[in-house]
């Protein structure tokens, strides 16, 4: 694992973009998985700001997202279509018909999972994963206990991750209850990962990603299998980690 460590949420949007940015430089068909969530959100707009001046491309290139809400139609708020609309494919040169979601309101979410898996593997595996962590060690929304051989599934939210996420609704009742996610073995399966991680609340799940056990208990420990992870974090999310070095 390499672990880049940053001064402030500033830098760490920075050097996240770059390696974004220098990943479809190189490979301007790459195909990447994009994260949802409040961490990434500075890095796409840094992905912005360099599309604007320096006109890097991204018409060629391929985007699978980790995961969706069931029962949330692209144009509502909250569906993650809608964040990623909003917050970045609206404002680069992405093709719409390259831009790949798990369907939540597919009346076969058992099928819509099969045909999402299908379709990453069609398109030759994802590059690049962009990766937040949950506090319990979640990513995507494998929540803990997720078999690490899982592929795309429906899941169902648990309580502490509906309240998470209860912020960006009017009530926690209006949280779905279930969403689609790429499975563990879809994202370790991604041929490099990039985890970024931000303050305090992290400290605890970077410690235990980077030095625990790899166990189903504390989903993002299988990441220590993964050969090619890059996280980012600043010195907060990183302390017990070098605490403990
Ligand atoms: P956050 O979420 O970026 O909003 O902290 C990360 C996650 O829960 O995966």
């Amino acid at each position: 694992m390499d672990i880049i460590k940053v001064k402030d949420h500033e830098e760490l949007n920075s050097v996240a973009a770059k390696i974004v940015i220098e990943k479809v430089k190189k490979n301007p068909n790459a195909t990447i998985g994009f994260a949802t969530g409040g961490t990434p959100l500075g890095t796409y707009k840094k992905m912005i700001e360099d599309h604007r001046q320096n006109k890097t491309s991204y018409r060629n290139i391929r985007s699978f997202n980790l995961d969706e809400y069931v029962g949330l139609t692209p144009e509502n708020p909250n569906s993650y279509r809608f964040y990623m609309e909003k917050n970045l494919f609206s404002h680069i040169d992405i093709q719409k018909s390259n831009i790949h979601f798990p369907d939540g309101t597919k009346i076969d979410l058992e099928r819509e999972c099969t045909n999402y898996e299908t379709s990453i593997k069609r398109f030759g595996g994802i590059d690049l994963q962009i990766l937040g962590i949950g506090r319990n060690g979640h990513i995507g929304f494998n929540e803990p206990g997720t078999p690490f051989d899982s592929q795309t599934h429906i899941v169902e939210l648990t309580p502490s991750t509906r309240q998470a996420n209860a912020r960006y609704f009017m009530s926690i009742n209006d949280v779905p209850t279930h969403a689609l996610t790429m499975g563990i073995a879809t994202i370790l399966k991604s041929k490099e990962i990039l985890l970024l991680a931000f303050g305090e609340e992290k400290t605890e799940a970077i410690h235990r990603l980077m030095t625990g056990d790899i166990d189903e208990k504390f989903p993002a420990s299988v990441l220590q299998k993964h050969p090619k992870v890059t996280i980012v974090a600043d010195s907060k999310a990183l302390s017990e980690v070098i605490a403990s070095a």
